[in-house]
């Protein structure tokens, strides 16, 4: 019987839309990473496919799902993977994955969290716009 774990690895077929390395000033006060830092790198990461679609301004209307699934630690390098997942008249689904990199161990990788975040494309008045479907 193997009973070897499968190691994570990253993405191949994709490229991170960010990659970052959190610092002392993002953990909380046990000395792991925040789960706010990385909501926020989320967020972001989200808003570039999403800003690409809308081809323009958008505001994020909804975090649908959130899951940590794994701690971040300070030191380690966080890539995000973000896709467009569905897109209706106005707004803009979002699927983001995290992967962290162990400090100083790059062989070791896990995924750290996923999200489904949606955002709206909206005009100079903040109201919502239409946008192209998903080809
Ligand atoms: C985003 C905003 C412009 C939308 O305006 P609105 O009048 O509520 O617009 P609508 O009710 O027409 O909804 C717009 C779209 O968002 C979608 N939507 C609204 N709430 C949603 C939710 N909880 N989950 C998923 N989609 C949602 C609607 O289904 C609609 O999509 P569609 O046009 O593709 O069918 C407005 O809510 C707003 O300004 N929110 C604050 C945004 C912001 O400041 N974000 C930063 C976070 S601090």
């Amino acid at each position: 019987m193997n009973t070897q774990i499968e190691p994570v690895l990253l993405p191949v077929d994709r490229e991170p839309v960010i990659r970052v390395i959190p610092m002392p000033k993002d953990s909380n006060a046990a000395g792991d990473v925040f789960g706010g830092w990385i909501m926020s790198q989320v967020d972001l990461a989200g808003s570039v496919p999403a800003t690409a679609h809308a081809k323009g301004r958008i505001a994020t209307v909804a975090v649908n799902s959130f899951v940590f699934k794994e701690p971040v630690f300070v030191g380690d390098l966080c890539s995000f993977y973000a896709e467009i997942t569905k897109v209706g008249r106005t707004s803009i689904q979002i699927y983001v994955e995290v992967y962290a990199q162990r400090r100083l161990q790059p062989d070791q990788v896990a995924k750290v969290t996923e999200a489904y975040v949606t955002y709206v494309a909206v005009d100079n008045d903040r109201k919502p716009r239409p946008v192209d479907p998903l080809k």
